[in-house]
């Protein structure tokens, strides 16, 4: 069986795992919501429409409207794309109301909370789906690029409950592409999703895949949680309000020294960017302690958040595997850019402590990684 037509049968690695049993590492984020080990997502039903696990997934071929084939879609995908789209013609709650309509966004320690709940939900969902087993999967950008059944269910679940906590904001998201456009004016929220970041992890059962969920305020990103499926580790940030997980704040490695720095990185689907990418890391390798290769680009940005990675950079980042990641990395001290005085993006994300991010950046610009494919 090919891999991309791989079962996700039950398996022994975290099939049945808990998170809430587990892992010991459910307080509230900092100032967000309360205990969530009083109602165990785990077992709680998300998703009471038709079971997505039993439908064909959707090919990514065809006229787009709103980063979904339409033409392609069944039933319900079309049903949920008009949601979406009607989206734009939503009448905000301050209208509702007969006020003026009012634009200015939230705290961000509210879209914080909003963020967080949405993100457990989510993750619980994509926790039961992989432990049920999921049998379907498509193809994306190549062979290797999968989307499985739950990438996409839990990305409607999100986007659903993110309609019903905020109806007038946009949201991003890698299975659907945008809903509703962008936000309108000053003040607008956009929320940027992945539902499973390390879907190849998630795949093939490996523990280190995670709902990745921020809040955008005029292009900032200002509140951010990435969630671990299979753990639930949880690391959350607010812009200017530190990092946090397990209700501690999160400090950067203090490594100065490059060659004992344990550097994280990541390669994309294209096989011609991947031969660069590995162009790159042959050469880096010897001028750090080692390299790492684990499959989440949001979890290697916490885990570098939280000093047990040094530092780490990629190639090809989309917003949605970066956005909570990255200001978790910032607020923790990181710098998180591109090089040459670029921001971090598509071309290269580099996330090093401020004494490692000089050495680090040298060497990638001297091996031109953000260039080629
Ligand atoms: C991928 C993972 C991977 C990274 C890729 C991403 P996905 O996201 O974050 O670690 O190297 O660049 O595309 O496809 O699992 O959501
Ligand atoms: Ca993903």
């Amino acid at each position: 069986m090919s891999r991309a037509g791989r079962s996700l049968a039950v398996r022994g690695a975290w099939a049945g795992v808990n998170c809430n049993a587990v892992c010991g590492d459910h307080p509230a984020p900092h100032g967000a919501v309360g205990d969530p080990g009083a109602v165990d997502p785990t077992t709680r039903p998300l998703i009471r429409a038709t079971d997505p696990t039993t439908r064909p997934l959707i090919r990514a071929t065809g006229p787009r409207r709103a980063g979904v084939d339409l033409a392609a879609a069944d039933a319900a995908d079309v049903d949920f794309v008009r949601m979406i789209l009607a989206r734009d013609t939503a009448t905000p709650q301050s209208c509702r109301k007969g006020t003026k309509m009012d634009r200015s966004a939230p705290p961000s320690h509210d879209l914080l909370e909003i963020a967080v709940e949405v993100a457990r939900e989510a993750a619980a969902t994509a926790h039961r789906m992989r432990a049920e087993g999921v049998s379907t999967v498509a193809t994306k950008s190549t062979v290797t690029d999968v989307v499985t059944a739950a990438d996409r269910a839990v990305e409607r679940q999100v986007v659903d409950a993110l309609r019903r906590a905020r109806p007038a904001d946009a949201v991003l998201g890698e299975e659907y592409g945008p809903g509703g456009g962008g936000p309108a004016g000053p003040g607008g929220v956009r929320w940027i999703v992945d539902p499973i970041d390390g879907t190849v992890n998630y795949l093939y059962g490996l523990p280190y895949c995670a709902v990745s969920l921020a809040a955008e305020v005029d292009g900032e990103v200002v509140a951010g949680v990435v969630r671990n499926v299979v753990t639930g580790e949880e690391w959350t940030a607010t812009a200017g309000g530190g990092a946090h997980r397990a209700g501690t704040r999160l400090r950067c490695s203090t490594e100065t020294d490059l060659g004992q720095a344990l550097v994280a990185t990541g390669f994309g689907y294209d096989p011609a960017r991947r031969a660069h990418q590995a162009r790159v890391v042959a050469e880096l390798i010897p001028h750090v302690r080692d390299i790492r290769r684990m499959g989440a680009a949001s979890l290697d940005l916490c885990l570098a958040a939280e000093g047990r990675l040094d530092a780490y950079y990629e190639k090809g980042l989309a917003a949605w595997d970066l956005a909570a990641g990255g200001l978790i990395a910032t607020e923790a001290g990181l710098r998180v850019a591109g090089l040459r005085g670029r921001p971090a993006g598509p071309d290269l994300v580099v996330a090093a402590p401020p004494a490692l991010f000089e050495p680090l950046h040298a060497h990638l610009a001297d091996l031109d990684a953000d260039g080629g494919p």
